[in-house]
C-alpha cells in the first residue's frame, strides 16, 4: 500500500509504500522526474544522521535508531532518522537541517 508523504517546508509530495523506508520512497518516486527540494540522503542505513526529519502527523513504524543522532527526548517530539520510517498512513513531515560537525 501507498501512502502520499507532504513536506511541510515546500508543500512538495512525495509517495511511500509502507514496504519502504521514507528516503527509499522519496528516490524511487524522483526517478525520472525533478529532483524534490527534499530529505538528505546519506548511508540509507541509520548510521550517518543526515536524514532527520519531524513527523508532524501521521503513524510510522520504527526501526531501531543510534542514540548518537536521536535523543529519546527528539524521538519523543516525533524526530527520527528518515532512513528508519516505514508510514502506515499518509504523513506531514517537516525536513530538518543537517547538523555541523562540532
Ligand atoms: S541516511 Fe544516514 S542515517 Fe539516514
Amino acid at each position: 500500500m501507498s501512502h502520499t508523504i507532504k513536506l511541510t517546508d515546500t508543500g512538495e509530495t512525495f509517495c511511500c509504500r509502507d514496504d519502504q523506508h521514507l528516503l527509499q520512497g522519496m528516490q524511487t518516486f524522483q526517478i525520472g522526474k525533478p529532483m524534490l527540494d527534499a530529505i538528505t540522503v546519506g548511508c540509507r542505513g541509520g548510521g550517518c544522521g543526515v536524514c532527520r526529519i519531524r513527523v508532524v502527523e501521521g503513524e510510522y513504524e520504527l526501526k531501531k535508531m543510534s542514540r548518537k543522532h536521536v535523543s529519546a527526548e527528539e524521538q519523543a517530539e516525533g524526530i527520527v532518522l528518515a532512513c528508519r520510517v516505514f508510514p502506515r498512513c499518509d504523513l506531514l513531515v517537516e525536513v530538518l537541517p543537517v547538523a555541523k560537525p562540532a
